[in-house]
């Protein structure tokens, strides 16, 4: 009879940062088993951008990052950039393309398959790293100098665990909360965690505007703290979505305010002191139309009571016209929460994690990675870049 080693590291979590951590630790010739609950490796990486992932982001640095310690990712960041990893997709023969601002997308319909095979054969060329899906994980325990991990009745000792178990975002696709709830167990810290990339839901009079305009798309500037994004904000049944909101929404807690610039780049007042000189029998409706989607500008035009014709608009008139647009500041009644989420704000807190290696300062051999971690990127391919960098990070120190 074969007597099967038992392995040095157990990844928990084959997703981006689990793969990526497994690879590396295999390339060093550390045996490495990772353990799975979902029925296939890299879920989250098959539907992203829409099925072609938007794997990194160029532009990638700590200010694209929301962190309780916005330094802590910057060292990871640097030892892997998203030129390490487009040298991989290059030599996978994966074709991308850079879509806009730095987001790198792979050009194939249904390439980010291509990414989830990519990192499946590398580690099985390692020929020390065995994925193991359906893996129902039930016990954890420290035991001497490592841990012993059991999965399907089955126990197995490691000397370093790596938790990758990512964040509850999209709970249908097997996503869970597993990653606090073992950092609790050790006593470390969670920062709240919350959904982030999220639409975001109004109430009352704001919902039936945002439900009458459904559909209707615009560039806008959203403003909510320290966010501030300069994006395309899109109109949903229930209240706001598109790359601006989303953005805006990792900004957002319950009961701020978030403030929306229409109209950016172009000053209301001057505009429409222009036209009253140059065109004063024109209707402001006509005027608005020219500059933003008509359904938007027939709405503002009623709610403000102001459809005339623009030379008999008053001054304060104009000033409220140009504040709605302008600044149209309202609190979202909620977001649509973990459900419709692209990522998880918070999780455990990076005070108790080492920034070079990912383990944890106060459990040796204990190692939190990607999404777990509260390191939350923005929209853009900044969370795979996070993923595959602390992925490294910690493959190197296993
Ligand atoms: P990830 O969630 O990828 O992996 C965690 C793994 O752990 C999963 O396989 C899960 O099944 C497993 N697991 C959970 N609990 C477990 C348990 N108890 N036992 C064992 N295994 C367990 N980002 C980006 O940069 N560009 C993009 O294009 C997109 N697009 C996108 C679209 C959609 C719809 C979503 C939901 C998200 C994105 N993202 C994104 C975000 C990105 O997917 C996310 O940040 C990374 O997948 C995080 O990688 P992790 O490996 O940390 O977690």
């Amino acid at each position: 009879m074969t007597r099967v080693s038992p392995p040095d590291v157990i990844v928990l979590g084959a997703g981006a940062a689990g793969l990526l951590c497994a690879l590396e630790a295999g390339k060093r010739g550390r045996r490495v088993l990772v353990l799975e609950k979902a029925n296939a490796i890299g879920k989250k990486i098959r539907i992203s951008g829409g099925g072609r992932c938007n794997f990194t982001n160029l532009h990638t640095g700590p200010e694209n990052f929301l962190s309780g310690n916005p330094h802590f990712c910057r060292s990871a960041l640097a030892r892997f950039t998203p030129r390490d990893f487009i040298a991989r997709v290059d030599a996978a023969g994966i074709e991308w393309h850079e879509k806009k601002l730095g987001q790198l997308f792979c050009t194939q319909p249904g390439g980010a398959g291509l990414i989830v095979e990519m990192l499946r054969r590398q580690c099985a060329a390692t020929g020390r790293v065995t994925l193991a899906c359906k893996s129902d994980i039930t016990k954890i325990d420290k035991a001497g100098d490592g841990f012993v991990v059991v999965a399907n009745g089955k126990s197995f000792r490691c000397r370093s665990l790596v938790v990758a178990t990512g964040g509850p975002s999209i709970p249908k696709m097997g996503a869970t909360g597993f990653g606090y709830a073992l950092a609790r167990q050790f006593g470390l810290p969670v920062v709240e965690p919350r959904a982030a990339l999220v639409p975001l839901v109004l109430a009352g009079r704001a919902q039936a505007q945002a439900k009458r305009l459904a559909g209707v798309s615009l560039p806008v500037i959203a403003r909510c703290g320290e966010g501030y994004f300069d994006e395309d904000m899109l109109f949903t049944h229930r209240g706001l979505s598109g790359p601006a909101i989303l953005q805006i929404s990792s900004y957002w807690s319950p009961h701020q305010t978030i403030s929306i610039d229409l109209l950016p780049g172009i000053s209301v007042e001057k505009f429409l002191s222009a036209a009253r000189r140059e065109s004063p029998k024109r209707g402001l409706l006509r005027l608005l139309e020219a500059r933003m989607p008509a359904r938007l500008a027939v709405e503002i035009a009623e709610e403000l009571a102001c459809a005339g014709k623009i030379a008999e608009l008053s001054a304060s008139a104009v000033r409220d016209l140009s504040q709605r647009i302008h600044h149209w500041t309202f609190s979202p009644a909620g977001s649509e929460g973990y459900r419709t989420a692209e990522v998880t704000r918070g999780g455990v807190s990076t005070e108790v994690l080492s920034s070079k290696t990912m383990e944890c300062t106060r459990q040796a051999g204990l190692y939190f990675i990607g999404e777990v971690t509260d390191v939350t990127g923005h929209l853009g391919g900044f969370n795979f870049q996070w993923a595959w960098a602390s992925g490294h990070a910690a493959g190197q120190a296993v």
